[in-house]
Formats: C-alpha cells, structure tokens, sequence
C-alpha cells in the first residue's frame, strides 16, 4: 500500500511521514519511505518549482510509488501534492491507498516558516510557492486529517492516531 501525507511547506509532512516509517519498520521489511524534495534532489533538480516542474515530480512520484506498491512494497511519500488529479490517479492505481492531509491555517506556516519560502514569497524574492503564488487545492477525500490541534499533542501522538487508523502492514 502507499500511505501519502499532503500538505503544504511547513505542514509537517516529513516529520510526521519520518516518524510513522522509523516506528513501522522494525516490523515491516518491505517498507520505503520516499520523500517528494528528496524525489526531486536524486534527479539533481532536473525540474523546477513551477506548476509545470511539479507537475513532472509528481508524475515520477506518483509512477515510481505504483512499481513499487506492485512489487509488494509499501511506500510513506511524503510530496507537496497541489494535483487533484495525481490523487485520483494515486487512489486508482494503487493496491491500497492511504491518504493523510496535513490540515494547518496558512497564518501558522508563516510563523513556522521552517525554511523561511514564505517570507522570501511574500517579500517578493521567491516566485512559485504554493499558499501564495500558486494555489494550494484543499484535498477533496483524505483518509485522514492532521489538524494544528493534533499537531500540538505531539508527533508521537500524531503517529499513534495513525497506526490507530492504518490497515496492518504485511
Ligand atoms: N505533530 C507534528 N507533526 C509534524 N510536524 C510538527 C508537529 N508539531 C510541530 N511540528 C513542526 O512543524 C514543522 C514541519 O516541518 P516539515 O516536517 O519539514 O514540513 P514539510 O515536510 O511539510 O515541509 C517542523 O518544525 C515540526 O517540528
Ligand atoms: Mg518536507
């Protein structure tokens, strides 16, 4: 299965996404943990942060996690996913898909700001950031939300509501 957290820059995915894998995988073998900016970096950032270059990304994201799910190996993405339509396409082609939205107002992203995109956004230095120059589509279906509220009862609390909810892992 593949278990895909989305949410925008700062949302927390791979924190949250990182932690579920480090708790999953003394149990779990065949288990991979891919991570979107990471996804990208192995391509030596052959693609940029416009619409189209994310649209590229999470094309390769989306395919390589199905060759993977088809080899019976279970994926953690983490992936700052604005295409409804790569979620459908996740939801279709996927053995099992498990999709969790890092739900956090956009006036907390700010005031994390952990790699300081949306004061270099707003500022007018960086073009492309989604939440403000390219929108941000809310989810239509997650299995799961993660909430600010949530948020601030821990990550180890975040993973246990998950676990709570996840199928288990073969
Ligand atoms: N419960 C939580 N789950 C995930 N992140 C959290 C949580 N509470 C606070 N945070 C903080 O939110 C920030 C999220 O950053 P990061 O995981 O890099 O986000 P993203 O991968 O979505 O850009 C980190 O500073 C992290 O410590
Ligand atoms: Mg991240």
């Amino acid at each position: 299965m593949v278990i895909w957290f989305i949410g925008m820059s700062g949302s927390g995915k791979s924190t949250l996404a990182h932690a579920l894998y480090e708790q999953l995988k003394p149990k779990t073998r065949h288990l991979v943990y891919l991570d979107g900016d990471e996804f990208r970096e192995m391509f030596r950032n052959d693609v940029d942060h416009t619409v189209e270059g994310r649209r590229k990304n999470a094309e390769r994201i989306s395919h390589t996690c199905r060759m993977l799910d088809h080899q019976g190996i279970h994926v953690i993405a983490s992936v700052l996913s604005i295409f409804p339509e790569w979620q459908a396409w996740n939801r279709e082609n996927f053995s099992d898909y498990f999709e969790i939205f890092m739900d956090v107002p956009m006036e907390t992203l700010r005031q994390r700001d952990v790699k300081g995109l949306y004061a270099a956004a707003d500022s007018g230095r960086m073009p492309n950031v989604v939440g403000v120059d390219i929108p941000f589509p809310r989810p239509q279906q997650p299995d799961l939300s993660v909430d600010q509220t949530m948020q601030e009862a821990g990550v180890g609390y975040c993973v246990d509501r998950l676990l709570d909810r996840l199928p288990e892992l073969d």
